[in-house]
């Protein structure tokens, strides 16, 4: 993937818009923000009941029945709409559907981003749609659904939370910076000290804090919201970032691997952030690992 830093973005798409193009996908932006409303209300509900935890790679990795509920919800009501479109959902990937970022506009759903979060009733639980056509993001739908805050963002036409406008920092010192990170749900002991490692490395530069919602995507809207100048993370999904890499980018924020250059999506690494020198600034102190790829094949004797 490239088109990741979002003032290239936008000068070009603005100029399209000016010729009076049919904007192709507005519909389908309008669809998300619906459906991720709905899903957002089946969220809060489900808080109120007992919640059944089941456990996906590790028991750190927390699965519930309201995130396939979510995902069932959204994919159905998409699908009634959209029946050529294509999917890559967290539960559906789970359950053993491929994951795969084809040319055919592929709808990328986190049902309950933050699902560690929701089983404790930790209030930063978030409903993730993005929207890619030939492996480009389209627009990205993140329902933070605790607080009510609907961050949306469509490729060249800027990031809003709740119709109001975004924009990242802009600082540019490090020392006058919050970073955000998270620990995952890998706790292999070296990939923990790497972890720490880098965080500890980050801490002494000096920057101001460390925060983590407990949320990939909730970081980097708050980076789109001028909050926080940066998150990064090894080991998150395509899902979690997906939507959220537009709302970054459409707020003037620039998206990284991990090592420099552009993000890749199905990497699982990630540095966003409201600049490239604050973004370069913290990639020379993380340490840097891989996971498997998103889009690795699947091992059959797995
Ligand atoms: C997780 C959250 C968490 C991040 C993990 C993600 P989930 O998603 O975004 O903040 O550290 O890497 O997998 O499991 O809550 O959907
Ligand atoms: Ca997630």
């Amino acid at each position: 993937m490239t088109a990741f830093v979002a003032g290239n973005l936008r000068s070009k798409s603005k100029s399209l818009h000016k010729g009076k193009m049919p904007d192709l996908w507005q519909d389908a932006m309008d669809h998300a923000v619906t459906v991720a409303r709905k899903a957002g209300e089946m969220v809060r509900d489900a808080l109120q009941n007992d919640l059944k935890i089941m456990c996906k790679s590790s028991n750190v990795d927390l699965v519930t029945k309201t995130d396939q509920n979510v995902e069932r919800l959204i994919i159905t009501s998409v699908k009634e709409k959209f029946p050529t479109h294509s999917f890559i959902g967290e539960e559906s990937v789970a359950a053993g559907e491929p994951c795969v970022l084809t040319d055919n506009p592929t709808w990328i759903i986190d049902p309950v981003d933050g699902t560690t979060n929701f089983v404790h009733g930790y209030p930063f639980v978030a409903i993730c749609i993005g929207f890619a056509v030939k492996k480009t993001l389209e627009f990205g739908v993140v329902y933070s659904c605790i607080d009510d805050k609907m961050y949306t963002a469509r490729k060249g036409q800027g990031a809003f939370c709740n119709g109001q406008p975004l924009q990242v920092s802009d600082q540019k010192e490090i020392n006058q910076s919050i970073i955000a990170t998270e620990f995952g749900s890998n706790r292999d002991p070296d990939v923990v000290d790497k972890i720490f490692s880098s965080m500890r490395k980050i801490l002494c530069l000096p920057v101001h804090g460390m925060r983590g919602a407990g949320s990939a995507a909730l970081n980097m809207c708050l980076v789109a919201s001028g909050c926080v100048e940066a998150y990064y993370e090894i080991g998150i999904h395509c899902w979690d970032i997906a939507a959220a890499a537009v709302i970054v980018s459409e707020a003037g924020g620039v998206l990284m691997d991990v090592e420099g250059g552009p993000m890749d999506l199905m990497s699982r690494r990630v540095v966003a952030a409201n600049n490239k020198t604050i973004a370069e600034r913290i990639i020379t102190e993380i340490e840097a690992f891989s996971a498997v790829r998103d889009d690795a094949p699947v091992d059959p004797l797995k």
